[in-house]
This record gives structure tokens, sequence and C-alpha cells, in this order.
């Protein structure tokens, strides 16, 4: 570890006072690297906005978010009936829902916060505020908990002096703090473990680029961006010993739905010989889809593609195709790394012994 490095945690999202007043607080990661600010979100539409534009994401920070978000839009009930804030917290979550449709982790946080509303019968609406905020620093905490004990799994598979390779961004920032692929990293970088990771930019929206390199030079770990276009290239000169690469949205099977472009990277990983990891807690698994198949792929808009560097760079008029997501069949994947261990070889059976204990009454069971 680099004596210069922060460790200290970036607090990418977090709630700022009681249940009856406070407010949701996160970093805009759409101006990240050049600007660190943090917005406040008082009401449910902000919140919404803030995931639909990327301000907030990464699947588990979402998911974050949206439990945050449904304290939000209870809030707009204070002081009614119980009744009223239950149907204000069924109003926030069924919005919050339609934010984004990829990262399950959205789906799996408004489940936990509409079971706790369906739990809560006959208690004061003050009350009721104070459970559905209690769930919301719930979720949140888990997933602290939940990206150390990735990180401790993970770094048993790197070698000291590993190149590793990274796709879009699955740091602290896409999570409560620590990351899932990141935390891998900084948990072998912190066990003293030499290691230098190479940066996929990923296009269109440079999360790796803008993100997972600020990430890892504010830690201290070395770091290398290279153009998506570029990684066959630096596989093929032995540069990259693993790759390791969060998800959105994890089938009974294995298939693992993640940003564009890291289909492409598992098969050049394959043809190469080097073995392709996911990280992932287990609220991103979602055990009641087969296969990938069933997975939903956002389309996001085609400026995103034509004006991607803050300027035109596409003829006007051209037709552009904007999946922000792909899925890697459950093959190329050599393990799953969890926060209850790691998931090797990927199939249904091994997805469900280890972390099945934790789809107990959920919808997500499959
Ligand atoms: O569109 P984004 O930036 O939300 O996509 C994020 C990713 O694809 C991440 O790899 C994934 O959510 C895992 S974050 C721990």
């Amino acid at each position: 570890m680099s004596p210069s490095s922060d460790t200290s945690s970036l607090e990418t999202l977090n709630w700022v006072g009681g249940a009856e007043e406070g407010f949701l607080r996160l970093i805009d990661q759409t101006r990240l690297p050049t600007e660190f600010l943090r917005i406040d979100c008082h009401d449910v539409p902000t919140v919404w906005e803030a995931i639909r534009s990327l301000r907030v994401r990464g699947a588990p920070a979402i998911g974050i978010a949206a439990g945050y978000g449904a304290v939000l839009g209870a809030q707009k009930a204070k002081g009614q009936p119980a009744t009223e804030i239950r149907q204000a917290i069924g109003e926030a979550t069924a919005y919050l829902r339609t934010s984004r449709p990829t990262a399950v982790n959205l789906f799996w946080a408004c489940d936990r916060i509409d079971r706790v509303v369906e739990a809560s019968k006959d208690i004061s609406s003050a009350d009721l505020l104070e459970r559905v905020l209690a769930e919301a620093h719930e979720i949140a905490a888990e997933d602290k908990a939940m990206c150390r004990s990735i990180g401790r799994f993970g770094a048993e598979l790197v070698t000291s002096g590993n190149g590793i390779l990274t796709h879009c961004n699955a740091g602290g920032l896409a999570t409560a703090d620590y990351g899932t692929a990141l935390a891998v990293i900084f948990a072998a970088d912190e066990a003293g473990k030499q290691v230098h990771v190479f940066a996929d930019e990923t296009r269109p929206l440079l999360q790796g680029a803008r993100l997972t390199a600020w990430e890892l030079q504010r830690r201290g770990v070395s770091v290398t961006l290279i153009c998506d276009n570029m990684a066959a290239q630096v596989m093929k000169e032995g540069k990259i010993q693993m790759v390791v690469v969060g998800a959105d949205r994890i089938a009974a099977n294995g298939d693992t739905a993640n940003k564009i472009g890291t289909y492409g990277v598992a098969l050049l990983a394959k043809a190469h010989g080097i073995p392709f990891y996911v990280a992932a807690p287990s609220s991103t698994f979602d055990l009641a889809l087969a296969d990938g198949s069933g997975i939903p792929i956002e389309q996001r808009d085609p400026s995103e593609v034509t004006h991607g560097m803050g300027r035109q760079t596409a003829p006007s008029g051209v037709s552009v195709y904007n999946p922000a997501f792909d899925v890697t069949p459950a093959e190329l994947i050599a393990g799953i790394i969890t926060e209850r261990g790691i998931v090797q070889p990927v199939n249904a059976r091994t997805i469900r012994d280890t972390v099945g204990a934790a789809f107990e009454n959920s919808p997500n069971a499959g």
C-alpha cells in the first residue's frame, strides 16, 4: 500500500438527520473526477432523477438510495394517519422501481421496504417512519459488511505481482463503501500483495476512466487506464493474470449482467486463458430467473454515444444502439466472489449452496 493513499470512506451516500426531517446526501458521480460535489435529495423525484442520470450508480448504491428514497416518500405524509404513510411509501417504492431496470438490487431494496411496511400493522405513523428509516440504514450497513467480506474472500485469489483488469466501476462509489470488484483489489493491496490494475475506460459514460481510475489513485493502488479496445492487446502482451468485474444481476445459473462490454472482456479472457471473476453480494442475485435471457437490459439515450465527451462526436441524425448492459454466460466465469464465499465452479447448484440461505422469504428466491 502506498504511504500516500487515502483509505478513508468515501461516504457515497448517507442519511442526514432523523426520520421526520432528514434527507439523503450523495456524491454526484457525474461530476467526477474533476469536481467532488455532494447533492442533497429532499424528495422522491430527486432520488429518482439521481439514479436515472447516474449521479448515484452501481447496483448496490442504487438499492441503498431507493431505501432512503422511500423514507423521503413517507415524509410527504408526515403527521397523517399510518395508512397515509403506508400509501406514500408504496407509491415511492413503485416509482423508484421505474428509475432503472437492470440492477436487481434496486428491486431487492424496494421489496425489503415494502415488506417492512406490510409487517408493521397497528403502529403509529411516527413509528412506521422510524422503522422504514431503520430498514434503509440496515440495507446500507449490510452492504458495507458484505463488501468487506467480498474483499477478504477475493484477496485470496490474488497472487502478488498480478496484473488485474477491471471494467466499469465496482468500487466504493458503486456501494455503501469499499466496493465489490475493487474490494478484492483493495483487500489484496492491504494484505501487502503487489497488484497493478488495468482499468477499461468503459464507453460510453467512462465509469472506468472517471471513477475507477480516480478511486484507485486515491487509495494509492497502481493503475493504468486503457481504452476498451486495448484489452485484447494488453492481455496478449501478458500483462493481465486475472479479470474481476462487478455485476448488476446474476441469474440462478450464474449468467451475469454487468456494464456493456463485460461480455467481450470475458471472451477475451477465455481466448487468453485468463480467469474471469465476478464479485457481487447476494443482493445482486436473482434466483427467480433461471438464466440470463430474462434479464432486462436498459437502453439509454443515443446522445450518450453521440455526445459522450461533451461535444458532438458523430454526424447528426445517425442511428445509435446504446444498451447499458450485457450478459456474460456462466461458462465464461471462473468464479463468483460473494460475501458468503466463492462460487466455483459456477452453476445453479453451487450458487444455491453458497447464497441460497440469503433468499429465505425473498421474492428473488426462485
Ligand atoms: O450504469 P452503471 O454505472 O450503474 O453500471 C454499473 C456497473 O455495471 C457495475 O459494474 C455494477 O453495478 C456493479 S457495482 C458494485
